[in-house]
């Protein structure tokens, strides 16, 4: 439910700030890990887990400062390897991505 609650605001935030141009295209996390599967866990880890010290986990913080990351990396400020990785998907790629990652389960202290 939390998990659940947390997509919903994701969505929320990204339809309000009009990041998300077509309110109709509704995220699938299926297809999100799909996607994850294909272009981030190479790097990231089949769960988010990453590879430290070298790739961070994406299961440590929000799923709203992993959207807000992605839109700065997509915006061109950042490491290299993500900005060009943001600025190959498109918007509707990236909600579907976070929809996915917020589904991972989160990190033990
Ligand atoms: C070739 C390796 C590689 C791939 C593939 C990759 N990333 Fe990354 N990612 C990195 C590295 C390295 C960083 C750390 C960048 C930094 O230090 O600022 C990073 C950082 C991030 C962060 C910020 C995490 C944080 O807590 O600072 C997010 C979010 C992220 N990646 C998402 C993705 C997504 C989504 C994909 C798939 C579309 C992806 N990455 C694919 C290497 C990769």
């Amino acid at each position: 439910m939390r998990r659940f609650i947390r997509v919903v605001s994701v969505v929320a935030l990204l339809t309000a700030s009009g990041a998300w141009a077509d309110a109709s295209v509704q995220p699938a996390p299926s297809t999100g890990k799909e996607l994850y599967k294909a272009h981030c866990a190479l790097c990231h880890g089949g769960k988010g887990q990453g590879v430290p010290p070298m790739f961070p986990g994406l299961n440590s913080k929000s799923v709203e400062v992993y959207a807000a990351m992605m839109q700065n990396y997509r915006a061109g400020h950042g490491h290299k390897v993500m900005v060009d990785m943001a600025k190959s998907l498109t918007e509707t790629q990236i909600q579907e991505l976070l929809a996915y990652i917020a589904t991972f389960p989160p990190k033990q202290p």
